[in-house]
């Protein structure tokens, strides 16, 4: 594994992390907690010390329950913990004292005393701007609650809410990036890049298409996100996957650690939060720090 620093938050992240919003059963399969365990305990394996969760994947915190059970046996200090608030139990629940319940509860699941990153959860920009709130979070900063705040930034060109977290102390972008959605090399990238911030790449597999399994057709179960995704786009980043597998990927090399190493080596990216369904996609996705120049 490689490790970087997370901009000024000064945190020593791996470079590939896992993203849990598989963990909330969204994804065509319910994790119990072994599955869970096995998957974080084969990231620790593999030098992972990166978890990306959120209060709302699954209701009342279920992915963070099944984190908080792995990290009841766990040193704590060996994560780094990145959460959001927000968007939970299917509502947009931004308003300060919703938030600081929020808080509490994430707390509670995830079985720690503090959170490494707390995250805005791509929430609008009415929801943004909201002094009261960043001073609710401020104070939790202050009693120790939270190390430092982010933003999981909902659309790839939104520089109101780039500046905006700054000035409002955060130290963390998370942003929607991969081979197949670029639009972040525009300005938030260069921005994130010149303000010293830590870069999470969340989709960097631009769900599971950039492994290459999927071809043009391929449909998903009601219980799976991507079924809500319209066929006609699906189809069009399936055929564009093609020519970038036939194009751009070594012979031999897995796609996947591909797609992830791809994103690793643009410029002012500190970290990719991968999610992962099992741990066969861990060891793939660790594998992608082989791949890394810097
Ligand atoms: N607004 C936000 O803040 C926000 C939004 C989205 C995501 N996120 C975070 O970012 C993380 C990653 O994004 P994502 O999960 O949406 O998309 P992603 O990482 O691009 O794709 C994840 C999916 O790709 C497949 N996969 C993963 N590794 C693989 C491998 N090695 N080989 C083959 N298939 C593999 C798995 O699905 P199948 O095996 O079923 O194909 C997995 O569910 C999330 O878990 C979450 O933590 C945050």
């Amino acid at each position: 594994m490689k490790y970087r620093r997370l901009g000024k938050t000064e945190i020593n992240v791996s470079v590939v992390g896992i993203g849990t919003w598989q963990f909330s059963g969204s994804w065509g399969h319910d994790f119990n907690a072994k599955e869970a365990a096995d998957i974080l305990d084969t990231a620790k394996d593999r030098g992972i010390n990166l978890i990306d969760t959120a209060a709302g994947y699954g209701r009342d915190h279920l992915s963070e329950r099944l984190i908080g059970e792995y990290m009841h046996t766990q040193k704590r200090e060996d994560w780094v913990i990145a959460t959001k608030f927000g968007n939970y139990n299917g509502q947009k629940q931004y308003a300060p004292d919703q938030v600081l319940s929020q808080l509490n509860g994430s707390l509670k699941a995830l079985q720690t005393d503090y959170i490494d990153v707390y995250q805005f959860h791509s929430g609008t920009n009415e929801h943004f701007d909201n002094d009261e709130l960043w001073t609710m979070l401020d104070k939790q900063v202050q009693a120790g609650k939270i190390r430092h705040l982010g933003n999981s930034i909902g659309s790839p060109d939104n520089m109101h809410q780039a500046e905006g977290s700054v000035r409002n102390g955060c130290g963390v972008f998370q942003i929607r990036y991969n081979r197949i959605d670029r639009q972040p090399e525009e300005t938030l990238l260069p921005y994130a890049a010149e303000q010293d911030i830590g870069v999470l790449v969340r989709v960097p597999l631009c769900s599971g298409f950039l492994t290459g399994k999927y071809k043009p057709g391929a449909t998903f179960g009601s219980d799976d996100v991507r079924n809500k995704q319209e066929q006609k786009r699906i189809d069009r980043i399936l055929r564009e996957v093609e020519v970038i597998q036939q194009n751009e990927v070594p012979e031999r090399m897995n796609m996947a650690t591909w797609a992830l190493a791809w994103c690793l080596n643009q410029e002012a990216v500190t970290a990719v939060i991968p999610g992962c369904k099992n741990t066969q996609q861990v060891l793939s996705n660790a594998e992608a720090a082989d791949y890394v120049n810097r």
